[in-house]
C-alpha cells in the first residue's frame, strides 16, 4: 500500500504540531481516522473480500481479466497521491473514455457543439411518456438530439466529430489526449483492440443508423473503429485517478500541471457524467455520493469531488448496470470519509 506524497499545502505539518501541544494521544486517533491514506487503505482491507459481480464477458479478452485485480488510486488537486492495492496493473479504459473524447471535442469545438449534435440529456424521453419505460436510453429518433457522449451512440458520434484530416491524425489527437489527462504515453491493448473489433456487430450497427439520423456526418465504419480503439486504450488506477484529478482541478493535470481542458468546459463535462456516467444507475450513485463519475466494462471507475481530489478504483467484476461492484463500495466509502460530496458540503478532513 504506497503513498507517493508531492506538495503538502494542505494542513498535515500543522496539524502534527497541534498535536503535540494539545494531547498527543487523543489528536493523533483522530489524525489518523481522517488521513487519506488511512482511509484510503480501509477502504481497501474492506471490500478486498467481496466476491460479488462478474467479468464483462460480451468482449471476450475482458472475460480473461484477473478479477482478484484491485487497485484504488486517489489524487488531490495539489498532487498528492494516495494508493491501495495493485494500481500498476492495465486494464482497457473502456467506456470511462467517453468522458476523456467527449472533453476533447467540447475543447476543440465548445460546449454547444455535443449539445446541439449529440444531446446532453440522461434519457431521450419525454417527462410523462409511457414508452420510454419499455425503451429508456435507446431512443435514437430524427428529432432534437435527446442523448449523450456517454451512451453508445452519442458517443461513436461523438468520436466522429474528433478534428483530423484522417483516421490516424483523429487518432493520434484522442490518444494525445488521454494521455496528457492521465500524464503519461498511453498505448492501445492489442488483445482488447482485436477481440472487440471481432465481436462488435452491435456497435457497427448503431454506427451505421447514427449516420443514417444524421448525428454522424460521414464514414460511420472509421467511427466505430477509432471508438473501439479509445476504448481499448490500457490504464491502471493511478493513470485513471490522475485524469479524475485531472477534471477535478479545472481541467489541469495536478501531476504534470499540464492544461488540458478549460476550466469554463470542465462543468459541461462532469455534468453529463453526474447524470449518465453509471448507466441505469446514475441516480442511484449521485444519491449516495454526489460524485459525477464514469464507469467502463474494464473494471475501472472514476469519480470526481471537484476543486478536491480524483479518484479511481480498477476491479474486473461487474454488476448487472455493467458498473465495477468493488469500484463503487470503495469510492463511495472513501469519498464519504472525506466529505467528497459536493452536495454536501462539510470541511474536507484531507
Ligand atoms: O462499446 C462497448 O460495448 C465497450 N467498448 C464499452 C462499454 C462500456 O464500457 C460500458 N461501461 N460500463
Amino acid at each position: 500500500m504506497g503513498t507517493t506524497q508531492k506538495f503538502t499545502r494542505w494542513t498535515w505539518p500543522l496539524t502534527a504540531a497541534v498535536t503535540i501541544v494539545v494531547g498527543v494521544w487523543t489528536l493523533t486517533a483522530q489524525q489518523a481516522a481522517s488521513n487519506p491514506q488511512t482511509i484510503v487503505d480501509n477502504a481497501y482491507k474492506q471490500f478486498q473480500t467481496l466476491k460479488e459481480g462478474k467479468n464483462a464477458d460480451y468482449i471476450p479478452a475482458l472475460a480473461k481479466v484477473d478479477p482478484n485485480l484491485f487497485g484504488i488510486a486517489l489524487i488531490t488537486v495539489d498532487g498528492k497521491v494516495y494508493t491501495a492495492g495493485d494500481v500498476k496493473t492495465q486494464v482497457s479504459i473502456q467506456s470511462i473514455s467517453k468522458v476523456f473524447t467527449m472533453a476533447q471535442v467540447i475543447q476543440e469545438q465548445g460546449l454547444e457543439s455535443v449539445e446541439k449534435r449529440i444531446g446532453v440529456d440522461a434519457t431521450g424521453a419525454r417527462f410523462n411518456s409511457i414508452i420510454a419505460v419499455e425503451a429508456i436510453r435507446t431512443v435514437v429518433g430524427a428529432g432534437a438530439p435527446e442523448m449523450n457522449p456517454l451512451v453508445n451512440p452519442g458517443a461513436i458520434a461523438t468520436t466522429s466529430m474528433v478534428l483530423g484530416a484522417s483516421a490516424d491524425e483523429a487518432w493520434n489527437r484522442i490518444l494525445g489526449f488521454h494521455s496528457a489527462a492521465a500524464g503519461r504515453q498511453l498505448f492501445i491493448l492489442a488483445d482488447v483492440y482485436k477481440s472487440e473489433s471481432d465481436t462488435n456487430q452491435r456497435n457497427q450497427a448503431i454506427g451505421a443508423l447514427m449516420l443514417a439520423y444524421g448525428y454522424i456526418k460521414h464514414n460511420w465504419q472509421q467511427a466505430v473503429d477509432l471508438y473501439t480503439r479509445q476504448c481499448s486504450i490500457g490504464v491502471n488506477a493511478r493513470d485513471l485517478a490522475v485524469m479524475a484529478a485531472t477534471l477535478a482541478f479545472g481541467g489541469r493535470n495536478p501531476v504534470t500541471g499540464s492544461h488540458v481542458i478549460d476550466a469554463s468546459r470542465v462543468p459541461g463535462v462532469l455534468a453529463v457524467m453526474a447524470t449518465a456516467g453509471l448507466y441505469d444507475d446514475s441516480g442511484k450513485w449521485l444519491y449516495h455520493t454526489g460524485l459525477p463519475a464514469k464507469s467502463g466494462v474494464g473494471g475501472g471507475i472514476i469519480a470526481v469531488s471537484p476543486a478536491k481530489f480524483g479518484i479511481a478504483v480498477v476491479s474486473p467484476p461487474l454488476d448487472i448496470a455493467g458498473n465495477s461492484v468493488r469500484a463503487q463500495y470503495a469510492i463511495a466509502a472513501i469519498s464519504n470519509a472525506l466529505g467528497g460530496n459536493p452536495f454536501a458540503p462539510t470541511v474536507a478532513s484531507l
